[in-house]
């Protein structure tokens, strides 16, 4: 899927942590993907509005793949690290892992690109401030 999917820890800083519970199930009884991604949207999101020091909102998400499942009761982790930062934009790459309560090691289940885009009061685009 990517360079880092075999990498034994992940990358970023921890944004995020939850805990998958079941009313968060698909029919086969694990983890539905899109209570995922909105998982990996709130964590990008925190990091983004670090970055541009105030509201932003998302503009588009990567494609993604699923690795593995992800288990009821699983601690999910979202790392996040800062790509890039543009005019308005920030790019980012939100890493998911997950760790089961009896296990000492998390696994890593997806990665996707979130870009945000930070905006006024009014919802209209504004500039990053200098991060100087
Ligand atoms: C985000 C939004 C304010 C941007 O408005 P816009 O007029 O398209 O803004 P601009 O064309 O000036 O682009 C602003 C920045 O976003 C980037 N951008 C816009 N569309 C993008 C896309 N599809 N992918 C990646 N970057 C994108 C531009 O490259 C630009 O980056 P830069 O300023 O760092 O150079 C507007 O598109 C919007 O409100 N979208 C809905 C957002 C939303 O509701 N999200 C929640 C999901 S429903």
């Amino acid at each position: 899927m990517s360079k880092h999917d075999e990498d034994p820890t992940p990358n970023g800083e921890l944004v995020l942590q939850t805990l998958a519970l079941p009313k968060d199930t698909n029919s086969n009884g694990d983890i539905f993907g899109g209570w995922l991604l909105s998982q990996m949207d709130l964590g990008g999101a925190i990091a983004a509005r670090e970055v541009a020091r105030g509201r932003v909102t998302t503009v588009a998400i990567g494609s993604m793949g699923f690795l593995r499942p992800v288990p009821v009761g699983s601690t999910v982790s979202c790392y996040c690290e800062v790509t890039e930062i543009g005019r308005a934009s920030v790019k980012t790459l939100v890493e998911v892992w997950v760790k089961q309560y009896d296990k000492s090691d998390q696994q890593k289940v997806t990665e996707g690109e979130f870009v945000y885009v930070a905006i006024d009061d009014s919802g209209r685009t504004r500039p990053v401030p200098s991060q100087r």
